[in-house]
């Protein structure tokens, strides 16, 4: 059975609370739960910090043994020289998500670390992305 892991970084624990009109109504474990149902033939393991040097730590211990990590650094996205490291460094390939179209928010959104060093990039589809992603992993 294939392994991917869902990273989420920091503030994406309020999604269904946060700022609804931009992330969605749905909490993330409402959305799990289906997505779980859904591709059962893989296993689909979640983590979510808020912590810069966590999201690293998880990004090692998971980046030479899992098949697709599927990656939303939030706002690390665009600050975090670690991160950026931290991919380049594993050999699991990671496919970097955003829920909102970055590029049409504020000009700080529009640079990520994690692109250049990511295989792909979804972003602006709402949480449907992270399907996308875990779709390009088994196709
Ligand atoms: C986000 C976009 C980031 O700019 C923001 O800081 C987030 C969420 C997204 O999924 O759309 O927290 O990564």
């Amino acid at each position: 059975m294939k392994k991917l892991i869902i990273i989420n970084g920091p503030n994406l624990n309020l999604l269904g609370k946060r700022e609804p009109e931009v992330y969605g109504s749905l909490s993330f474990s409402e959305f799990l739960d289906a997505i779980r149902d859904k591709y059962n033939t893989v296993k689909v393991d979640y983590f979510q910090s808020n912590i810069e040097g966590e999201l690293i730590d998880k990004l090692h211990e998971v980046g030479f043994s899992y098949d697709g990590i599927i990656f939303n650094a939030a706002a690390y996205t665009h600050t975090s020289v670690g991160l950026g490291d931290a991919v380049k460094a594993i050999e699991t390939p990671v496919i970097e998500v955003h829920i909102s179209n970055t590029y049409s928010r504020e000009e700080f959104r529009h640079y990520s670390f994690i692109s250049p060093v990511a295989k792909g990039v979804i972003l602006g589809f709402g949480l449907q992305g992270y399907e996308l992603a875990i779709q390009s992993f088994i196709l």
